[in-house]
């Protein structure tokens, strides 16, 4: 298992829909839209139209672009390239080293994750193993990260690869991916990674938002959620 670059979750997979409204989302102080095409294809932009600024999230998808809500430029899916000047009726002066600003994404575990741009992206987000790992829940937490390492290793979790725990909580098995969101900020994304999905998952999320509050507690944070 290997954790080859610094892959952030964004947002749940299934909050960006194929060809619905463009997503907005903020990671780490860049403002980012997340979209994708009628056939699926997931897209992760800055969140600006390279003509004047606008947000691209309040635009439109049509079919594999994205159209500014202003002025209708359209962008292409993959590269960002804009094709389409609903001022121009000659297609052939649309410049062609306009574009919008794409950013390395992945669907993976039923997260978006994207890549900040440091380091290769060529390689898989960290380890959540996609075959039997299902998405649970993400907590927020005021505390730096070191605040963390103690209660998980209290509890019996053991670090796999990078910022990704595994152990056990409520008799189910789970692994932890803790990503800085800002200083003193995480967020602990939660997978259940027994395979047999439970009816009933509130125990094992009581017990995380008890981990939530314990850490805080014994840190000084508050109790964000
Ligand atoms: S600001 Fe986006 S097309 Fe003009």
């Amino acid at each position: 298992m290997t954790f080859p670059g610094p892959w952030l979750v964004l947002l749940p997979a299934q909050a960006v829909r194929p060809g619905a409204p463009p997503v907005p989302a903020r990671l780490r102080g860049e403002d980012l839209v997340a979209w994708r095409t009628a056939a699926g294809a997931l897209q992760v932009w800055h969140d600006r139209c390279p003509h004047r600024g606008v947000r691209l999230s309040l635009g439109r998808v049509e079919t594999e672009h994205l159209a500014c809500a202003y002025h209708g430029w359209a962008f292409r899916a993959g590269d960002g390239r804009c094709t389409q000047i609903p001022a121009l009726a000659d297609l052939a002066q649309v410049p062609g080293d306009v574009r919008a600003t794409p950013w390395p994404a992945r669907e993976h575990a039923g997260m978006v994750w994207v890549h900040p741009g440091a380091g290769p992206s060529d390689g898989a987000p960290p380890g959540i193993a996609t075959d039997d790992a299902r998405f649970l829940r993400t907590l927020t937490l005021r505390v730096p990260p070191e605040a963390l390492q103690q209660p998980l290793q209290d509890r019996g979790f053991a670090p796999l690869a990078g910022p990704v725990w595994q152990g056990a909580l409520a008799g189910r098995t789970l692994r932890l991916f803790v990503q800085e969101m800002q200083p003193d900020l995480l967020g602990l994304h939660a997978w259940d990674c027994d395979g047999v999905q439970v009816d009933d998952p509130l125990p094992v999320l009581a017990a995380l938002r008890q981990l939530r509050d314990d850490v805080e507690a014994t840190s000084g944070g508050a109790g964000a959620r």
